[in-house]
């Protein structure tokens, strides 16, 4: 049997996409290792999640390195000592920089909460019905220098037809619970889509 490709989860939240991919991997649907939750938010309740599932959990606070060079640097040390192969951002509120951009070219993959290009960055959401758009939706992406910018692997939107704020992110999460894990295994098993 192949093994398992190793990944970190980076959250600074809920974590409910971290919670989504370590149930997919127990229940046999996602061919990965979970080893390290990544947190730049102690307090997020991802790191609860992660010590509920037995995860390994690993919080800094940017505040405290005098660069992002610097944090990246002790991260990707952290992250090789793990053997971690590719970086999973799941709700993780900072552009990854160019030491770990090298690190793990090509590994690092986010979920973004809109139908990209269209509202990249924070609040996506709000932006999306600011806008007075017909459709919501979520991407999957590679990660490259700028905010939400990479190549895209997988999308799904859904009308959002005069639905409250609430509908409509807990349409996102549904789709996001079960496109991320899916992605990813098609991304595991293909090394490319
Ligand atoms: C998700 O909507 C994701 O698309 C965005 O941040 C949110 C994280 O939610 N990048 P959670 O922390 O996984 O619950």
């Amino acid at each position: 049997m192949a093994t398992k490709p190793k990944i970190a989860v980076f959250a600074s939240g809920n974590g409910s996409n971290f919670q989504a991919i370590a149930d997919a991997i127990q229940a046999g649907k996602l061919d990965a290792e979970l080893v390290l939750a990544i947190t730049d938010r102690p307090a997020a309740f991802v790191v609860e999640r992660a010590r509920r599932l037995g995860i390994e959990s690993f919080s800094f606070v940017p505040s405290q390195y005098d660069s992002k060079q610097l944090y990246e640097e002790m991260l990707k040390e952290k992250l090789f000592e793990h053997g971690v192969e590719w970086l999973v951002l799941a709700g993780y509120m900072r552009l990854i920089g160019p030491v770990l951009l090298d690190a793990f070219e090509n590994r690092i993959i986010n979920i973004h909460p809109s139908v990209l290009p269209a509202f990249p960055g924070k609040d996506a959401i709000g932006q999306t019905l600011a806008a007075g758009a017909e459709k919501a939706g979520v991407t999957v992406h590679y990660v490259d220098a700028g905010m939400d910018t990479g190549s895209i692997i997988a999308q799904q939107s859904f009308p959002i037809a005069g639905r409250k704020r609430e509908a409509v992110e807990a349409e996102i999460h549904k789709i996001e619970h079960e496109l991320y894990p899916a992605t990813l295994q098609r991304l595991f098993k293909h090394s490319f889509i």
